[in-house]
């Protein structure tokens, strides 16, 4: 589905995706449930936000036959997680695409003024080159998001998909018009933000959940 006429945004209907989500929202789920829910989420987000990769031609013999097939053209992805919990969603990718490059992007939310402080950065290169996915359980206020691909952009990065689990309207709103023209995958888009800037109903802090710090 398209977020109101949006065709950048794209909220992930797929009753597996949307199952896993509630698994991910129960309180009682353990970390390690918690940590494979993440993982499964971001293969299942990942197949659909790259479905316009490039192709080209290859010629195959078959057992059969020679005859022209379809391979992806180039080795060019990127999959940039938000430190920590973008990283819980890495490996789901890597398993569509194992020959993928891997960047890390450090941010943290000061808890009393919500704003993002940036504490690492590592991109692989040629970046200008590569579609890069970046990956994010959470999309709150929406700070994290527009400061990594701020960062991305300052480092040449053009080309970039933004993945987030669960996505408060605020968030995706402030995404969206910052960066017009990235495209926006949202497992679900939930009520609002709380006072404390966690989303609701959310599923808490996604970071502590999927490392079992607290
Ligand atoms: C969480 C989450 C996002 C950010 C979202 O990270 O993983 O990166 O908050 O909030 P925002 O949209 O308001 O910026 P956190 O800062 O808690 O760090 P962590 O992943 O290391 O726990
Ligand atoms: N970060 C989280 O982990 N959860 C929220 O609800 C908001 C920000």
């Amino acid at each position: 589905m398209h977020y109101k006429d949006n065709e950048n945004i794209t909220i992930m209907e797929h009753p597996l995706i949307k199952h896993k989500i509630t698994r991910l929202r129960d309180k009682s789920t353990g970390t390690n449930e918690f940590r494979a829910l993440v993982e499964e989420i971001g293969m299942l987000m990942g197949y659909e936000a790259l479905s316009d990769l490039p192709m080209k031609d290859i010629e195959v013999e078959t057992p059969i036959e020679k005859c022209m097939s379809p391979v992806i053209a180039g080795r060019k992805l990127a999959v940039v997680p938000i430190l920590r919990a973008g990283l819980g969603m890495v490996e789901g990718i890597l398993d569509l695409v194992p020959t993928a490059k891997v960047g890390h992007i450090g941010l943290y939310r000061d808890p009393e003024t919500h704003e993002p402080h940036e504490y690492y950065c590592k991109l692989p290169n040629p970046i200008e080159e590569r579609t890069i996915v970046v990956t994010d359980p959470m999309l709150a206020t929406g700070g994290s998001a527009c400061d990594a691909i701020k960062l991305i952009r300052q480092h040449g990065g053009r080309k970039i998909k933004f993945m987030c689990i669960i996505a408060a309207p605020e968030g995706l709103e402030r995404l969206a018009k910052t960066y017009p023209d990235i495209q926006i995958y949202v497992g679900q888009l939930d009520r609002q933000l709380n006072a404390d800037a966690y989303i609701c109903p959310g599923l808490g802090d996604a970071g502590d959940r999927i490392f079992g710090t607290k």
